[in-house]
């Protein structure tokens, strides 16, 4: 169920703080004359600048692209049963309080998908939609343990998504990337033998991730996991700071030598962190309507995106999850903007940083940072 008003459901208006509501209801009237194309006289409102900037997603589960009409159009063909009787029944289940009931939600619907045509049509789905948004760059996280388990194999997995990106690139000009990710809820054991699956794929895969349930499963759990696919040339990253605390961000940083934190949101509670982070530049995938609906934070407005901006970091907007979080990349990009009244230049800093914390070369991150600026300059 989604949340189009930015307060925590529970909350009654009696228990709302009353100046943040009408701050609230301010920048949302600053927002409605933004984005009113007669009053911003030929200049394009910040919901359509969003919608035509080029951007990059660096944060996305291809397994949370699932939407729930095509669930049951795989599921159907594929005789498997869903718990649910229609698609509005099981769109009424997505209401989260924590990352692991979102968790056993995703991992029930993944079951439906048996083949390779399965895994394409998802891939491609999730291509056709944002390729509406001027997504023109993905980097997509898969989750092989939770195909695996279940006695498909990885080749069937990772074909069906290759050849959906490989027709991504052909068809609709977006290029990718895939980072496949280690359940960290699961043992080192499984994540090697995970490790050794894909060793035949390297040329498909930049880079190893780390997912699931993160409180009580740190990173130094999987310390030698990651030291092994490094040495095998992968790249590294990993969810940290989203339920979990600082430390688990440290743990990635100095055990995992990531490229990227996903998440990152608890580098707040750590001024250090905050430093080391400002000054080595190291990206953050943040993931505003993942947080809301996981109530990582209770507001759009009491996101920390602003305030990380303003300390100098590197933050990166993505949907993580957008068939359960209501919203894909250009919803992200324009509930935040509205509910932190986000000009167009921090809006276009956002953009740049999309490739800036991208797997591309420097060449083709400066072609498309050249883009956007001219993009910015007519808009
Ligand atoms: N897997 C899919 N979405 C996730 C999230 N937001 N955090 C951790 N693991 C995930
Ligand atoms: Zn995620």
């Amino acid at each position: 169920m989604c949340r189009w008003f930015d307060s925590g459901p529970g909350h009654s208006l009696k228990n709302l703080d009353y100046r943040k509501y009408i701050y609230g209801c301010m920048s949302y009237l600053k927002f409605l004359i933004h984005s009113s194309k007669i009053t911003h006289m030929n200049h394009t409102s910040i919901e359509n600048f969003i919608e035509g900037i080029p951007k990059a997603e660096l944060h996305l589960h291809i397994e949370g692209t699932f939407e729930p009409e095509l669930m049951f159009e795989i599921a159907n063909r594929n005789n498997i049963p869903i718990n649910y009787k229609s698609v509005d029944e099981l769109k009424k289940a997505y209401n989260f309080n924590n990352l692991q009931e979102f968790l056993d939600i995703y991992y029930t619907g993944a079951n439906v998908l048996l083949y390779v045509q399965d895994f394409y049509d998802l891939t491609w789905a999730y291509l056709t939609k944002v390729h509406e948004q001027n997504l023109v760059h993905t980097e997509i996280f898969f989750d092989p343990q939770t195909h695996t388990d279940r006695g498909i194999s990885f080749d069937t997995v990772i074909q069906g998504i290759h050849s959906a990106l490989e027709d991504g690139k052909e068809k609709l000009g977006i290029s990718s990337q895939l980072i496949m990710c280690f359940l960290r809820h699961l043992d080192e054991v499984s994540a090697f033998k995970t490790l050794g699956l894909a060793l035949p794929y390297k040329k498909w895969i930049a880079a190893v991730g780390l997912d699931s349930s993160e409180n009580g499963n740190p990173p130094s759990k999987f310390e030698r996991v990651f030291a092994k696919a490094r040495e095998e040339g992968f790249l590294t990253v990993a969810h940290a700071g989203e339920e979990g605390p600082a430390e688990y961000i440290w743990e990635a940083i100095n055990l995992l030598n990531v490229s990227r934190i996903d998440h990152g949101n608890r580098s707040l509670d750590d001024d250090r962190l905050m430093k080391h982070l400002a000054e080595h530049q190291l990206p953050l995938t943040l993931c505003p309507l993942s947080n809301l609906e996981l109530k990582v934070v209770n507001s759009l407005t009491d996101h920390p995106l602003l305030e990380m901006m303003e300390a100098g970091l590197m933050v990166t907007l993505n949907s993580d999850d957008p068939a359960y979080f209501c919203g894909y990349i250009n919803e992200n990009y324009t509930r935040v903007a509205k509910a932190l009244d986000l000009s167009k230049k921090q809006i276009t800093e956002l953009a740049k940083n999309s490739f800036k914390a991208s797997l591309l070369s420097q060449v083709e991150k400066d072609q498309m940072i050249q883009k956007i600026e001219n993009y910015y300059h007519n808009n």
